[in-house]
This record gives C-alpha cells, sequence and structure tokens, in this order.
C-alpha cells in the first residue's frame, strides 16, 4: 500500500512555529517518523509539504493514480479551500485529514472544517499521533478497518 501524506501551509516551520500548540518537533522529524513507523505496517509513504493550495492539488492530481490512499494536514485551508476539497474528493481515493491541534478547542474560525467533508474521517488534537494512527488505520491494524 502506497499513502501520499501532505502537509499544508505553515507546516514546514514546525519545531519553531507556536511550539506550544505544535510541539518543538520539526517536520523532518514527522516525515522521517512516519517513514519508519510506515515500514512496520507494510506501507510506503510519500511525503510533500506545500505552502501553497495549487501545489497540494497538483500533488493530489499527481498522486492519484500512484497512491492508494491520502493523508493530509491541510493547515489553514481546511476552513476554506473548496478548490483543495474538491481534488481530494475527486482523486476517488480514501482521505484521512489530520490536524496537530484540536481545532474545536481553539479559535471558533477554526470550527468550520471545509476539506474534512471530503475525507473518510478526520484526527484533530493527538499531535504527531494522529498521523499514525490515519496510517494504522489505513494499513488495517485499526480493530474497526
Ligand atoms: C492545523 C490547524 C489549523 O487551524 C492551522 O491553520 C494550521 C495547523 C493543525 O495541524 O492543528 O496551520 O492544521
Amino acid at each position: 500500500m502506497k499513502v501520499l501524506v501532505l502537509n499544508g501551509p505553515n507546516l514546514a516551520t514546525l519545531g519553531r512555529r507556536e511550539p506550544e500548540i505544535y510541539g518543538s518537533a520539526t517536520l523532518a522529524e514527522l516525515e522521517a517518523l512516519l517513514g519508519d513507523r510506515a515500514k512496520t505496517m507494510g506501507i510506503e509513504v510519500q511525503c510533500l509539504q506545500s505552502n501553497h493550495e495549487g501545489g497540494l492539488i497538483d500533488a493530489i492530481e499527481n498522486a492519484a493514480a500512484s497512491v492508494d490512499a491520502i493523508v493530509i494536514n491541510p493547515g489553514a485551508l481546511s476552513h476554506y479551500s473548496l478548490a483543495l476539497a474538491d481534488a481530494l474528493r475527486g482523486s476517488g481515493k480514501p482521505v484521512i485529514e489530520v490536524h496537530i491541534s484540536n481545532v474545536f478547542a481553539r479559535q471558533p474560525e477554526r470550527h468550520r472544517m471545509v476539506t474534512a467533508a471530503a475525507a473518510k474521517g478526520v484526527i484533530s488534537g493527538l499531535g504527531f499521533d494522529g498521523y499514525l494512527a490515519a496510517l494504522a488505520y489505513l494499513s488495517g491494524r485499526s480493530p474497526n478497518a
């Protein structure tokens, strides 16, 4: 199984960006963790970060033929990007949306989840464990898969 792991705007600065909310680990550390743990689950991950809506949409379009599923943290695009939601829906792949923080415990404008409507499930507030839980689900290791 091959999974595309996408991180959206401002996630390249993980580790220095509001560490009290997002923690002190970097994007490189997250991607290394996912690569390592994915192997133990028999999954291959392809990781990509973009600060641009179009970059994420291009990645989804380009990978659609070669991946089995998508894990995405759309960052703030989650709250307003119909274009990204359309691309995720159009991919025809199972999508798990992940947020490091619990967006529902934050400002009301973060409670609106446009891309989440295109996802099979959403994990919010579990830090990096949310990405691992998404991979575990997709690998069939979840008791509910
Ligand atoms: C985030 C939550 C979003 O509201 C925010 O804009 C982000 C990160 C998260 O991972 O918790 O950039 O997606």
